[in-house]
This record gives structure tokens, sequence and C-alpha cells, in this order.
């Protein structure tokens, strides 16, 4: 087996291949002056399982192109079989036609990785609709997750918490982690009406009187999420609001914001960013080991 990071999985390539002990090589990206991108491995791929490490952040476009052609000429190299193995999966909240001729985007992205790969190994992907990954993907998928390593940042750093999921989708992170560490969960619901403009509401009376309120979601993106969800845990009591979250896409400044409302805010490494405390690499060693 040989490891080799793609452009957007440098951060935790190596990582991996040190934890499960394989072998380890960057795979050569670069553009030409109109933009076409060009793929090179620079290692010998015949007979050998390929496992390309990319998380789908920033262009995702050009991540997903890379990708794409890393596989097709791993497979032209020799490669017996070809893995991904994305710490951060995009497409995945495009489950259904939201929209009259609207492209339900997750079925068709995910086609294309049938494609080309054997397997993935997918770093908690958005299951919501379809809550299997293999009613998405054709190819044997592995879902992995990072819960047991939130709770355990939890159980060290937080004293008397509450683990809040700020909507329904999220209760696969918040109850589950909650139920690792024993602690109470509340999930409450939300209402989205653009990518800028979502409300929260909570369905019951409670307080958090002397309690520190920790939100777990998979994903941050603008943060309005969590900023809404933090406003109503304010007003319950909260001493203090933290927020852990799988995937930090973080976009539109979303992480000064969180910070300027005194939100603690920690991510795992699935995407690079200030906020990424938790690593997540000995989860995907461990997942390529069995
Ligand atoms: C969607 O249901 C996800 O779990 C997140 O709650 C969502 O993507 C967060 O988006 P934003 O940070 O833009 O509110």
């Amino acid at each position: 087996m040989l490891i080799v990071s793609c452009s957007h999985g440098k951060h935790l390539g190596p990582l991996i291949a040190k934890k499960s002990n394989i072998r380890h090589s960057n795979l050569h990206v670069d553009k030409f002056p109109d933009n076409e991108l060009r793929v090179r491995f620079d290692t010998n791929l015949k007979n050998k399982n390929a496992v390309l490490v990319q998380s789908f952040y920033e262009n995702i476009s050009d991540c997903i192109i890379e990708a794409i052609l890393a596989a097709k000429t791993a497979e032209e190299l020799g490669a017996k079989k070809i893995i991904l193995a994305a710490p951060y999966f995009p497409y995945m909240r495009q489950d259904k036609r939201f929209h009259k001729g609207e492209a339900v985007s997750q079925v068709i992205i995910t086609g294309l990785i049938d494609k080309y790969f054997n397997a993935v190994h997918l770093m908690d992907p958005h299951l919501h609709r379809k809550n299997k990954l293999e009613n998405i993907f054709k190819i044997k998928p592995k879902k992995l997750t990072a819960n047991n390593l939130i709770a355990g940042y939890i159980r060290k750093h937080v004293k008397n918490p509450v683990i809040i999921g700020p909507d329904e989708e999220s209760y696969k992170w918040a109850k589950n982690v909650a139920e690792i560490i024993n602690s109470e969960s509340i999930i409450l619901n939300k209402k989205r009406y653009s990518s800028y403009h979502v409300k929260i509401k909570l369905n019951k009376k409670i307080s958090l009187k002397n309690k520190n309120a920790v939100i777990v979601d998979d994903i941050i993106s603008t943060g309005h999420t969590i900023l809404e969800t933090a406003k109503i845990l304010k007003k319950l009591g909260a001493k203090k609001i933290y927020c852990i979250c799988v995937h930090g896409i973080f976009v539109s400044n979303a992480l000064s914001k969180l910070k300027k409302a005194k939100i603690n805010v920690i991510s795992t490494n699935t995407i690079p960013n200030k906020a990424a405390k938790i690593d997540v690499s000995g989860v995907i060693a461990g997942s390529l080991k069995n």
C-alpha cells in the first residue's frame, strides 16, 4: 500500500502514513497558464494499493478534477486498487432537488468517484435523506467519525457540559457525543431561508445556569447556524459557549464572527484552519488497516 497526498491532503497525508506505517509520497500538482491542471506521480504504483488523500475545500471543483486525473493515472500506471481517503467530502448536502430544475449534485459527484475509484473512506460525511453511504456509492464506502475524539476533547477541556445540536440533522454528532461522555443533550430546530439566513428554535423550556453549552455539528460554513444557536444559549444562561465541528469550512470570515460573539470554536483538522485542534489522522490511519 502507498499513501499519496493530493494538493489538499498534504496537511494529513504524512501523519496518516506515519501512524499507519505506510510509505508516503506527494502528488505533484501545478497549473498551465490557462488554469488547466497537471498532475504527476513520482513513485512506482505498479501492483500497489494507492490511497489518495484529498480534502475537498476552497477550490472544490479543482480538487475534484485533480482527484479524478490522479485516480485514472494511477490505474494506467498499474495500481491494483485506488482508494480515496477524503477528510472532507463535498456536495453531500445537495441530496435532493430542492428547487425545480436544480441538479441533485450529491448523486452526480459521487457517481464520478464511483467511476474512477475502487473504494472511499470519508470522515463524517453529511448524511441526511440518504442515511447510508452504501445507498449513495456503488464502490465500497467506509464512514469514519471524529465523535470519539470530540468527546475526548470535551471531557478534557469542558466542565459541566450540555451538548447542543443546532438542528435535526446534527443529532448524529451531538447526541452520539453526549452519549459517549454521558451528558445531557438538546437538539434544536432550524429553518433555513438562505445560505446566510437561518432561524433556530428551542421547543422546550430549559435552564443552562452554571452549565457550559457545547454546540456540536458536522460543518461550520458561514457560521450563521452557530451564531443563531448561541443567541438562544446565552438567553438560557449558559456560562460559556463552545462550539465543536468536524469540518471547519469557515467562509466569509466566519471564524472571526464567531470569536467576536464570544464563542470558543474548535474544529478537527479535516480542513486546515486556525481552530483545528483535534487531529483525525489516527482515525483515517486505522481505517486503512482493516
Ligand atoms: C447542515 O445541516 C450542516 O449540518 C450545518 O449545520 C450547516 O452546513 C452549517 O452552515 P452555516 O455555518 O452556513 O450555517
